[in-house]
């Protein structure tokens, strides 16, 4: 997710959940080809499985940065044809894409040309007003003769004037009907199903889920069984001692304890200005201590909130 998620972020994921299948933010082929490549493309092997985010419209400049992807070791790469921002609509790429599926077929066969890693499509239900199922089956036809056999469907339709990006996660309606329709249509093509989904399970008809949001704000959702958040804290210190900024790594640790009685105290201790400027990673160890600690007993929020300002002092 741009401007949220990130390597470090990633890596957190991963010490909460062995299952999940990790993904970029998109990627632009500008960005990639005249860039830092190193920057965008970098990761951790511990990782695994990674997928790499492309945003672009052009198949050779897509065959290009997917050919950098694989080189630097991800497991798939992913072509957003999803995004309804103003910025990647002037760039004519994104959701304005799903009006086009002949030139993301092109994008897609000149990418599975340029790899072996699968190449896969995240894409809406619909764009503006064509959003009658036949516009998305039509799309998912034509880009799967491709060669993409799987597709990531965030099951809103795009609307790319009038709404914002945010209003466009939000305001259009969910059509999970849609996307189990695409699966009983295509039974042999992978469709996975994204937007408002707050559960790693199963979802009927199907053949698995993507969660955005909810896996940024409360991880927890996706731990292993078995895993306690102390695990994943005492891994991220470790992980932290090694990094430049601790700033960097806690701002994506603000969730862990998300619905847990000392939530606050948790993230208000992660956002000590003062104490993540001195960058000692023991910030983690102590902030879980205190939470974790069994000094003050469940009390009501306000005499809650009283005790923890105690416990931070
Ligand atoms: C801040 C933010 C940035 C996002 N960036 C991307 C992105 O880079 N690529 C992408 O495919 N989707 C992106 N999305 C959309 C999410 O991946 C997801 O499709 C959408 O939020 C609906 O799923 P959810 O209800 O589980 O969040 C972004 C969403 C947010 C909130």
């Amino acid at each position: 997710m741009m401007d949220w998620t990130d390597r470090h972020c990633r890596y957190f994921l991963r010490q909460v959940s062995s299952r999940a299948f990790l993904y970029t933010e998109m990627i632009t082929t500008g960005a990639l080809l005249h860039g830092n490549v190193e920057r965008h493309l970098a990761f951790n092997v511990e990782e695994h499985p990674v997928a790499a985010q492309l945003g672009g419209s052009e198949p050779d400049e897509l065959a290009r940065c997917a050919k950098l992807v694989e080189q630097y070791g991800y497991d798939e790469v992913n072509l957003n044809i999803g995004c309804p921002s103003e910025r990647v609509q002037r760039g004519a790429f994104g959701a304005c894409l799903m009006a086009e599926p002949e030139l993301v077929a092109d994008c897609v066969r000149a990418m599975c040309e340029a790899v072996k890693i699968p190449v896969t499509v995240k894409h809406r239900t619909g764009l503006n007003a064509m959003d009658d199922f036949s516009f998305m089956g039509k799309f998912v036809e034509t880009v799967s003769k491709a060669g993409c056999r799987t597709f990531f469907v965030h099951a809103r339709n795009a609307v790319l004037k009038g709404l914002s990006p945010k209003e466009n996660r939000e305001v259009p309606p969910l059509k999970y009907d849609y996307v189990v329709r695409l699966k009983q249509d295509f039974p042999a093509l992978e469709i996975i199903l994204n937007g408002g989904i707050t559960k790693m399970e199963p979802f009927p008809g199907v053949d698995g889920v993507m969660l955005g949001r909810t896996a940024y704000h409360d991880p927890w959702v996706l731990a292993d069984p078995g895993k306690s958040r102390a695990d994943v804290v005492k891994a991220m210190t470790k992980y932290a001692s090694k990094q430049s900024s601790l700033r960097h790594v806690a701002r994506h640790m603000l969730g862990l304890y998300h619905g847990h009685r000392r939530a606050r105290l948790w993230r208000r201790m992660l956002s000590d200005a003062a104490r993540l400027s001195q960058n000692d990673p023991a910030l983690l160890l102590e902030a879980m201590e205190a939470v974790e600690s069994t000094k003050f007993p469940e009390m009501p929020d306000e005499r809650r909130s009283q005790a923890e300002q105690v416990e931070v002092r």
